[in-house]
């Protein structure tokens, strides 16, 4: 097993200099000769783009989720997107989304004229809270994006009935979340639609990419409609029968994709067995707050491993003891209202979503990733004593 180890640290510049002293990476995908005899399959073929390879994985991928239409696109976000349009999102639509999430859960609605509206989250999930987003609620709201974040189950049943009641779309941006299981079924297997993103610090990658699982026929059709210029079914290459994206996943990437799922019962218990050697060498120090554990209905799929610190000092001084080790480190998540371009557009302020703000200021990802060694981990958490 050769696992290729992608240097990511505090920014893709400051992984060169990381990779030079041989330090502990933040991320790193996780591929072996299977995707290298699928790429070279896709290569041989002359089939690059809308080929079998994109079949072959989207089949794969509905099956391991249990879900009857997973639709290939060029990237999570491309995605998320596209369910904006299939949800009909329009200019002046509220859009309900969480202000602890990467911005493209709320840029893919602003993307077609949407308003985005934050509603705080839990501090223990770091979610959505059900109440929050009720209280959000005008009758100009369209849609909630639900974000599942760090691969923690949103609580999707108390949306999905808020979302009922109140005739509102329910996209899932479960992008962080491949593998989670809510109330015991996969996220994506439960009825909405969610999207699962590929970069590759994620649980598994296609280089760039993700993929939307629907249980609907009929969007299955509008995705593939819509990721493919607008072109329909039966028509010619140069048909266009609505306004569409070029949002394709080319099919060398869908065979780095296809050769993924087939290991993901391997991957998702290794992220797993990489968690709990953190809780055990993290749980004793003083001043270090540990992901949230898993319940009777909520597990964890293992994207990232994100801790809190006391106060963002103190986090400023772990970040200098870590940059000086050469270990990875990342200041996930900022607040998307907070944002210069959100600031700027919307005039959104401090205060808006205190928990969300408050978490932002103090929480810190550390290396993880699926090979991620336990000598490696050792030296982190020595290096966050010292720090603290
Ligand atoms: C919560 C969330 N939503 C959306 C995305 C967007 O995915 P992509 O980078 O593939 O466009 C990401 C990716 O990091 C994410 O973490």
């Amino acid at each position: 097993m050769v696992a290729l180890a992608r240097v990511r640290a505090g920014g893709e510049d400051a992984g060169v200099k990381q990779e030079l002293r041989g330090a502990v990476p933040l991320s790193g995908a996780f591929l072996d000769e299977r995707e290298e005899e699928l790429v070279l399959d896709v290569l041989r073929s002359g089939r690059l783009s809308l080929g079998p390879m994109i079949d072959r994985f989207e089949e794969a991928f509905a099956e391991k989720l249990g879900v009857p239409y997973a639709a290939a696109v060029s990237s999570g976000t491309a995605g998320l997107h596209l369910l904006c349009v299939s949800a009909g999102i329009a200019p002046g639509d509220e859009v309900i989304t969480s202000p602890y999430s990467f911005a493209a859960s709320a840029n893919c609605f602003i993307y077609e004229g949407g308003v985005p509206v934050f509603a705080d989250i839990d501090p223990r999930t770091l979610n959505l809270r059900p109440d929050a987003v009720r209280e959000a609620i005008t009758p100009r709201t369209k849609a909630i994006v639900a974000v599942d974040i760090y691969g923690y189950p949103c609580e999707l049943d108390d949306l999905r009935a808020i979302a009922d009641e109140h005739g509102l779309a329910l996209i899932q941006d479960s992008c962080e979340a491949l593998g989670a299981l809510y109330k015991g079924r996969p996220l994506g297997a439960h009825g909405p639609s969610a999207v699962f993103a590929f970069y590759p610090n994620k649980q598994m990658t296609t280089g760039e990419g993700g993929i939307v699982t629907t249980h609907s026929e009929e969007e299955y059709r509008l995705l593939r409609s819509l990721r493919n210029q607008g072109r329909g079914d039966s028509g010619g290459w140069l048909e266009h029968v609505r306004l569409g994206f070029n949002y394709r996943l080319s099919d060398v990437s869908a065979a780095i994709g296809l050769g993924q799922v087939e290991k993901l019962d391997e991957i998702l218990p290794r992220r797993a067995q990489v968690a709990q050697v953190y809780d055990e060498l993290l749980g004793e120090i003083a001043g270090v707050e540990l992901p949230l554990a898993d319940d009777a209905d909520h597990v964890r799929s293992w994207f990232v491993y994100v801790v809190a610190l006391p106060d963002n000092a103190t986090r400023e001084r772990v970040i200098g003891e870590l940059d000086l080790a050469g270990i990875g480190f990342n200041r996930y998540l900022p607040s998307i209202h907070l944002q210069p371009y959100m600031r700027e557009r919307y005039g959104f302020r401090e205060g808006l979503c205190p928990v969300s703000e408050d978490l932002s200021s103090r929480t810190l990802a550390l290396p993880f990733f699926t090979s991620l060694e336990r000598d490696q981990q050792e030296r982190v958490a020595e290096t966050l004593v010292t720090a603290l």
